[in-house]
């Protein structure tokens, strides 16, 4: 593969190991902008949102709970949002890419196409391990049915929220209910 090498913000608190996960959904999220053929500057706001949306994720609890004190009280799910502030404070002015960022943790109904092929290739990047290839299938699919592999992925990590008993949020839900009504 290669040829994508991401620049992520000057912000960004990664690990080595985060640092590939954000490069492996660069790669893929480029390999489906080529072969979809959307233009530079759309694969530019993709790639945008792939370099921050996990750009946090290491960060101290401390900075993550002051830069988005209440989004859903929940920790692991501070570091969207959080990037999000930090995105929109550094100058990015792009709706949908922080949209993409704030929210790819739980789905968003109102996303554009930046938030939809996040909320896929960070999911279906290879470095996960679980179900590896159906996973690349699914991943193969994506330039013939956007719409049918984002229905597909969501339905499997939402039902994953669902297995483990946890709530699901309204964003979530909402999300999902966008997608079910889609066809
Ligand atoms: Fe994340
Ligand atoms: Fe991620």
């Amino acid at each position: 593969m290669g040829g994508v090498l991401l620049q992520l913000p000057s912000w960004a608190r990664v690990t080595a190991k985060r640092r590939g996960h954000i490069d492996r959904v660069g790669e893929l999220i480029a390999t489906w902008a080529r072969e979809i053929g959307v233009s530079d500057a759309e694969r530019g706001r993709w790639l945008r949102a792939v370099s921050m949306h996990d750009a946090l994720k290491d960060a101290p609890k401390e900075l993550l709970r002051e830069l988005a004190p209440d989004p859903w009280d929940t920790d692991s799910l501070r570091h969207g949002p959080a990037a999000a502030v930090l995105a929109a404070r550094n100058g990015e002015t792009d709706r949908g890419v922080l949209d993409a960022v704030r929210y790819h943790s739980v789905g968003y109904a109102a996303w554009d196409a930046v938030g939809r092929m996040l909320y896929l290739a960070d999911y279906l990047e290879p470095g996960r391990s679980r179900n590896r290839e159906a996973q690349r299938r699914l991943a193969a699919r994506v330039c013939e049915d956007v719409a049918g592999v984002l229905r597909e992925v969501a339905r499997q990590r939402i039902g994953r929220i669902i297995a483990a008993g946890h709530p699901l949020l309204p964003e979530t839900i909402a999300f999902w209910n966008s997608l079910a009504c889609d066809e």
